[in-house]
Parts: structure tokens; sequence; C-alpha cells
């Protein structure tokens, strides 16, 4: 991965003669949208990393709070106490300093939700197909939404109703089979393109 340069010119309260004490750091939130196997997780973790900034789960910020992982709250109070949950704590970080926020894949479903979001932050649509989603599913348990005899027809299912709406995010890319890495390039070149050139990182020399 090439050095990153930070630009001088939007941080002017910062020490100006050592461009490496500024931080990279985007003005707004970055909030992470897609099904589940999309990996927000492992994306929105790397990509904080490199922009230094902080990397927040909204599912994990959820099971703290509750004191419980989510199959467990799903099967205590139910999906749609889940959902209020989610929302709660999605407004709670959107109203901190900007983080990586990577989001449940129902989350964007709520249009108050979409609405803090469009309001305080920048959406990124982690788009995949089914194929790499049901691969990556597969690889863990824990999501109550997939404890089915068909898992695949039901991601099938959320796929056609999510789709159109997570459509409605401010950037997409594809996460595709392969390195992380190659998405969470994509995921920051989208992202620097989106916030201009005065924040693109360029290869030192
Ligand atoms: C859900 C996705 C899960 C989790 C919950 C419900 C969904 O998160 O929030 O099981 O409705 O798609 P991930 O997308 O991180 O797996």
């Amino acid at each position: 991965m090439p050095r990153l340069v930070r630009n001088q010119n939007l941080l002017p309260m910062v020490n100006q003669s050592d461009p490496q004490d500024i931080p990279l750091s985007l003005p707004k939130s970055i909030v992470l949208v897609g099904l589940m196997g999309a990996g927000k997780s492992s994306v929105g973790r790397r990509l904080a990393q490199r922009l230094d900034m902080h990397f927040v789960d909204a599912d994990r910020e959820i099971e703290d709070a509750a004191g419980c992982t989510i199959t467990e709250f799903f099967e205590r109070f139910g999906e749609d106490e889940f959902r209020r949950g989610e929302q709660r704590v999605i407004q709670r970080i959107l109203s901190g300093p900007p983080v990586v926020l990577a989001t449940g894949g129902g989350a964007f479903m709520a249009e108050e939700t979409r609405t803090a979001i469009a309001e305080n932050a920048v959406s990124l649509w982690l788009k995949a197909d089914i194929d790499v989603l049901f691969e990556r599913v597969s690889r863990r348990q824990g999501r109550p939404l997939l404890a089915q005899k068909d898992p695949k027809a039901v991601l099938q299912k959320l796929m056609e109703e999510r789709y159109p709406v997570y459509e409605k995010a401010d950037l997409w890319i594809e996460s595709r089979r392969g390195p992380l890495e190659a998405t969470v390039d994509r995921a920051y070149d989208v992202l620097m393109d989106y916030f201009g050139d005065a924040r693109k990182a360029v290869p030192a020399e």
C-alpha cells in the first residue's frame, strides 16, 4: 500500500511543518451498508485504519448495551425490539464525532435511520452477489435471520427487498471474492473521489 501524504489545506489549525502529524480523518462519518456477508465489518475495520478514524460496529454496540448476543436478543425480545435498539444505537453513534460505522444488514431499511445517516454521514453500500454472500455467511453462525432450513433462499429474498433501498446510499462499491484489501482499496478510492481532490492521498515519492 502506498504511504499516504496528508493534505494540509483542510486542517489549518494543525502544525503544518510536519505533514505526518495531520490526520487524514474525513469530516463526516462513513456508514457501511449492505447485506449480511457483504464485508461491512471487516472492510470497515481496515478502512478506518487507513483513514485514521475510529471503527464502530453497530451490532457489537447493541450486544454490549444489551449484555447478550444478537441471537439471544432476537430470542428474548424479538426482531421489532432489536430494530428499535438498532435505531437508537445508530442515532447515538452518529451524534458523536466522525467514525467508520458498520451497520447490521437491516439498519438502512428504516427510514428514520436513513434520514439520520443522510444528515450526518456518507453512506457506502457494499454490493455483493448471492454466491459471495452465501459463501461468507456460511462461515459463521450468529445470524438469527439465516438460522433456517434454506438460508440461501432467505438471502435471495432479502436481496430482492433490500437492494432497491440500498441503492439510495450515497456511494456503492462491489464487494467481490478475493482479497479483502481490494475491496478496501475500492472503498478508499470512492471516498477520496467523493470528498474531492483536497482529501486525495497520493503515494509519497
Ligand atoms: C441483520 C443483519 C445482522 C444483524 C442481525 C440482522 C439483518 O448484521 O444486525 O442479525 O437484518 O440483515 P450483519 O449484516 O452484520 O450480519
